[in-house]
């Protein structure tokens, strides 16, 4: 993960494909994005920091992969692939040990190295403190910040957008952050005009890097933060980072944000059984007047050490997450007009980067793929994928679990179009050790038999996040 790996194209030929790419997977791309340049100048950028790599593996006709994949050419890529060091200093990473250079934050670090959403002709890379980075969606070349038209300019906006498909419309949510929290909703077509927008102010500071909606709701979790003062002054003097200087205000109790989608009815606050921090949500939908939100909630969180960031001296230490409280999937349930959730543990995995049917974001869908681990105790490192059907939460969900020494990412599920309780789930294996990655293929009805088809690649960054894009049947798809 250290090393800047550059522009990739390769073919992998159906005679080196371990099984067979399935016929209906033939023409559509697994997309990744994920910080692909982290040891800058000689010094370790926390995994939030590096450089955004975006991956495409291609299923040809012929049974074959095609790989692309590029940097994003950020300003910030541009600025430190020049200076081949450090420029702009980060969210969890000072540029220097000498206190003073790293003074002053000028403009946000945005590596664009987050999510990977088609929309249109254009790929999105997600970041968390500022404007997506629009991509050409077949070449990968960066075409530059994405304004939606000027909505957003240059305004923050969350890493995870969301697509509602019964209207064809991406929903992105921005945060200002001050006393009090600015939160904006808005809904683009593909032409990026704004067509509905909506604002709400909270008090205090919270932390979102993701959303979830239902027809009527945008969904948050409340997350609400407190500035650790120590930690604030060293930042301001150059010898502590933001991510060092903000914790998780446990005095507060575990609360859900219901805003209205349409008209101007106040925010519903729904507290939860337990203290509530959500990372990812795996959906949201309703039941009637009832809203079901289906999240990854840890009830305890420190920042500062994630995917075993040590510092930029030292290497990452997968083994560090262990000291971690795990986060569980919980299916919460809100009755109408009820100011409190219940909830039910949906397996007792802990489960991270859950992904559910990609034309399902705000609709019921009974299938939950995610990460995990197959010791229950922890979320991760994540060593194994997890089936969860809904439905029967009463049966032992499926898991498979990766040779040992290898880390699992984000599952993403490619449906079947004419029964959705059917299809492929795609992940990507990084096996640091024997330095290889492989992007494994497995039925979604059997993940527990091992993958029907494996795509030998060589060693790539570990990626956050990404999207299946199916073509004609896809999200975005023109
Ligand atoms: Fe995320």
């Amino acid at each position: 993960m250290a090393a800047s790996p550059g522009s990739l194209d390769l073919t992998v030929s159906a005679s080196q494909i371990t099984g067979e790419i399935p016929g209906v997977l033939q023409g559509g791309r697994v997309l990744s994005n994920g910080p692909g340049w982290t040891k800058i100048g000689g010094r370790i950028a926390h995994p939030f920091d590096g450089h955004g790599y975006v991956r495409a593996f291609e299923f040809a006709k012929d049974g074959g992969c095609r790989v692309r994949a590029r940097f994003v050419e950020t300003q910030v890529y541009r600025d430190e692939s020049a200076a081949k060091r450090l420029v702009h200093r980060g969210f969890a990473t000072n540029i220097d040990d000498a206190p003073w250079k790293n003074i002053g934050f000028g403009k946000p670090r945005n590596v664009a190295n987050t999510t990977i959403v088609r929309w249109g002709d254009r790929l999105l890379a997600g970041w968390e403190g500022g404007a997506p980075h629009a991509l050409d969606a077949a070449t990968l070349e960066t075409l530059g910040e994405e304004s939606f038209g000027g909505a957003i300019n240059g305004q923050a906006t969350l890493a995870h957008m969301h697509y509602d498909a019964a209207q064809d419309r991406l929903v992105l949510c921005s945060l200002t952050m001050g006393r009090n929290t600015k939160i904006t909703f808005r809904e683009v077509d593909r032409s990026a005009k704004v067509l509905s927008s909506r604002e709400v102010t909270v008090e205090g500071s919270l932390f979102a890097h993701d959303f979830a909606l239902t027809p009527d709701y945008y969904v948050l979790g409340a997350n609400p933060l407190k500035m650790k003062l120590g930690e604030l002054a060293k930042m301001a003097l150059g010898t502590s980072t933001l991510l060092r200087s903000v914790a998780i205000d446990e005095q507060k109790p575990g609360m859900f944000y219901l805003i209205p989608r349409k008209g101007s009815a106040p925010m519903r606050v729904i507290e939860a059984p337990d203290r509530v921090f959500v990372v990812h949500f795996a959906n949201a939908f309703q039941r009637g007047a009832e809203v079901v939100v289906d999240a990854c909630v840890f009830h305890r969180f420190e920042f500062g050490e994630e995917f075993g960031y040590t510092g930029p001296h030292t290497p990452f230490d997968p083994a560090l997450p262990d000291v971690r409280k795990p986060q569980r999937l919980y299916r919460a349930r809100i009755a109408e007009g009820a100011q409190r959730a219940t909830w039910e543990k949906l397996v007792p995995h802990g489960v991270d980067f859950p992904r559910v049917h990609p034309l399902k974001d705000g609709v019921e869908s009974a299938l939950i793929f995610g990460a995990t681990r197959a010791d229950t105790r922890y979320s991760d490192p994540f060593d194994s994928i997890v089936r969860v059907d809904t439905r029967d939460p009463a049966r032992a969900p499926q898991v498979w679990t990766a040779p040992e020494d290898v880390f699992v990412g984000e599952p993403l599920f490619a449906p079947d179009a004419a029964n959705e309780d059917r299809g492929h789930v795609m992940v990507l294996l990084s096996d640091g050790i024997n330095e290889r990655t492989t992007l494994a293929v497995f039925d979604a009805s059997a993940i527990d038999q091992g993958p029907v088809a494996s795509v030998p690649l060589p060693l790539l960054p570990i990626a956050f996040h990404g999207e299946w894009d199916g073509g004609d049947t896809s999200r975005g798809s023109v």
